[in-house]
């Protein structure tokens, strides 16, 4: 969800309305992929990397992603929608993840739209966790060194028993992974886009979705 900050500058405002306004960009999207039937729908709010920002951007951002969240659970009951998080729960402050856990909590059983959200979130510090866990299996010896393979490393992992994404959606023209999903987007397709997140609407996931329906998925096969 880039481009929130530019969009701010770009009209003399502090980055902070940019935030704002792109929790309105997500709440549209959340809904228009309800409305398309999407299964998975992924947002990479907050990264391990972005607690180096400066301190009131990153206070601004976990109070309004705990407000919002906690503001949603009404609408993700009403659409059996259910809420998870990706990423690690230390570091997080004690109110913001219990807010947001609520949230997780509340919605467990719901049914339609699973809605990811990675939160102290990193690609690469996944990856960490799962090789520690699997290693720790194989020191108590329910888990053989040759047992490793590309299920069990995908079942470490905290989208454990959710499918690899089709699509992968980039907004403000960066060419970049930035260390998300690193592991589970090896056969994903790309779509980026130069519009600014908070501009980014439920016409733009359409035409997202309507082009990857268009395209013709090999997975290094001919
Ligand atoms: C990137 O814009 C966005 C973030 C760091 C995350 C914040 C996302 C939201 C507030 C959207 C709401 C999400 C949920 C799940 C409620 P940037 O600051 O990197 O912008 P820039 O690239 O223009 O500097």
């Amino acid at each position: 969800m880039d481009g929130n900050g530019r969009w701010a500058t770009r009209r003399g405002l502090p980055r902070v309305a940019g935030h704002r306004e792109g929790v309105i960009a997500a709440r549209a999207i959340v809904r228009a992929a309800d409305t398309l039937g999407l299964r998975y729908l992924t947002l990479y709010a907050f990264s391990t990397e972005n607690w180096s920002r400066p301190a009131d951007e990153v206070s601004t951002l976990m109070s309004l992603l705990e407000r919002s969240i906690h503001s949603e659970l009404p609408e993700l009951m009403a659409r059996n929608a259910r809420l998870r998080v990706l990423g690690r729960p230390h570091g997080v402050p004690a109110d913001v993840r219990r807010g947001i856990d609520h949230v997780v909590h509340e919605t467990r059983h719901n049914t339609g739209l699973t809605v990811l959200m990675a939160f102290n979130y990193g690609g690469r510090d996944e990856l960490i966790d799962a090789f520690r866990a699997l290693a720790r299996q194989v020191q108590t010896g329910e888990l053989k060194p040759d047992e490793i393979s590309e299920k069990a490393i995908s079942e470490a992992l905290y989208t454990a028993d959710v499918p690899d994404p089709d699509l992968l959606i980039r907004t403000s023209g960066e060419m970049r992974i930035s260390n998300f999903l690193l592991w589970q987007i090896a056969y994903t397709e790309l779509w980026i886009t130069p519009t600014l997140w908070p501009d980014f609407g439920a016409a733009d996931l359409y035409r997202a979705v309507a082009e990857f329906q268009g395209r013709t998925r090999r997975f290094g096969k001919v």
